[in-house]
């Protein structure tokens, strides 16, 4: 059970009844660079880094999923802690770059990437491109021969039925990602038919936002049995074998935290039984999560603009709501609305005596941040925080529709808060 004590006490801290983030109260934070604003915790970042990797084998590496929060202060956050890159588009490929990142620690996956993004990476460099159709393997073969280079490729495999899981689906039925297993042996084939080509690996990724160990364990147990029998069937070890992301975070009330320890055991366990395995003793396991690393670290944050009554139901009106944060409006792929975790900010030690729906400032009822949810009696200038906001927050939301200023963002290190995103108005060329 997440409770609110729970994460509060876990990542941040209150002082004077106020949110402390990275040890700072946020009404100055609030002050200093309006609202709303995402502000992330550089420390939570680093312990959910450290979690990872205390649950991890010493062969697994941590590429860190762009999407989840391409800001290029995250992503040079965990590249100095030894992290690579996983990328979906050209434009988080130079948002990588931009961050420092060495090409060769990009991996390329996606599916639908175009001739020119796939030239751009091929020309300038790439770690590995994980092919997700029998097309883009014939592109990446055209254009590589054309410039005259051998394009590392992996296959991402939608594996049959059984490893199903996670909030969102993303493989283990029919799905426009990756090659279904049955039709791989055809593409990898043609993969190493050609000089263009070095085959590499294999990528599995079925589904985001999974807190039960046994589905990702199930998962990585098929990724292995899958990397032996290709290995078998082409007589050569793999290079990589990449398990996806997909870690989740708890956001509700009924949701419990991935339990590590189990994670870590059943990782053990898988370890031990490919240990006489000689296709994979050189190979490197991978994991590309980004909700699990930066998740946590996030509050979304936004002021109460007005505190109306309709009927009898008291409505919370915020200076942003899912125009800046869509997923935690339930808009982005929840089937059953619930509400994130949702406090007010400046008076955490006060009782919650009103029940109250909060709302953002768009024309629809769909920008509701939370319905029915028990705080102390908001007033206006109050400061009304959206916990567990650090992932597919801002870049995942419509911050143009009404035109209002997207979010700032602002990351808290070492006590000092840095704006790492200016607030920007929508803008056109008429
Ligand atoms: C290919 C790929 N890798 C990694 C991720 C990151 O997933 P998560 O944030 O659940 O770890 C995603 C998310 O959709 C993805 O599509």
């Amino acid at each position: 059970m997440t409770t609110m004590d729970d994460l509060i006490s876990r990542n941040f801290g209150t002082a004077d009844g106020e949110l402390l983030i990275g040890g700072l109260s946020i009404s100055s934070v609030a002050a200093q660079f309006g609202t709303p604003l995402f502000v992330y915790d550089a420390e939570v970042m680093d312990r959910k880094l450290q979690q990872l990797r205390a649950t991890l084998p010493p062969r697994f590496e941590i590429s860190y999923s762009v999407k989840a929060n391409p800001n290029k202060a995250v992503l040079r956050y965990f590249l100095a802690r030894d992290c690579g890159l996983e990328i979906a588009s050209a434009g988080e490929y130079q948002q990588a770059l931009a961050a420092g990142c060495p090409a060769h620690r990009i991996i390329f996956a996606g599916p639908g990437k175009t001739e020119s993004e796939l030239e751009l990476v091929l020309a300038k460099g790439i770690g590995e491109i994980h092919v997700e159709s029998a097309v883009e393997v014939e592109r990446i073969i055209r254009i590589s021969s054309r410039l005259g280079i051998r394009a590392k490729v992996a296959l991402r495999i939608n594996p049959t039925g059984e490893v199903q899981g996670g909030a969102m689906r993303m493989g283990g039925r029919a799905a426009p990602f990756g090659v279904d297993e049955e039709m791989s042996d055809a593409v990898i084939d043609r993969i190493l038919s050609s000089p263009a080509l070095t085959f590499t690996g294999i990528h599995l990724f079925t589904g985001t936002q999974i807190l039960d160990h046994a589905i990702l364990l199930n998962q990585y147990h098929k990724g292995i049995a899958l990397a032996r029998s290709i290995a078998e069937r082409v007589h050569r070890p793999l290079e990589t074998v990449d398990f996806g992301g997909g870690l989740g975070i708890p956001y509700f009330n009924n949701e419990r935290e991935l339990s590590l320890d189990d994670l870590r055991q059943g990782l053990l366990e898988l370890m031990d039984t490919i240990r006489p395995d000689p296709y994979l003793t050189e190979t490197r396991f991978m994991l590309e999560p980004g909700r699990f690393l930066v998740g946590e670290a996030g509050v979304f944050v936004a002021r109460v603009n007005d505190v109306k009554i309709s009927r009898g139901k008291t409505f919370v009106v915020l200076d942003g709501g899912m125009n800046c944060h869509l997923a935690a409006s339930g808009n982005l792929g929840q089937t059953i609305k619930r509400n994130y975790p949702i406090a007010l900010l400046n008076r955490m030690q006060t009782a919650a005596t009103a029940t109250v729906d909060v709302v953002g400032p768009l024309c629809t009822p769909l920008d509701t941040l939370g319905r029915s949810v028990e705080l102390p009696q908001p007033e206006i200038g109050d400061l009304i925080g959206v916990f567990q906001s650090g992932a597919y927050g801002l870049t995942a939301s419509p911050v143009n529709f009404l035109s209002h200023p997207s979010p700032a963002e602002v990351l808290i290190s070492q006590g000092a808060a840095q704006l790492i995103r200016a607030r920007g108005a929508y803008s056109d060329l008429s």
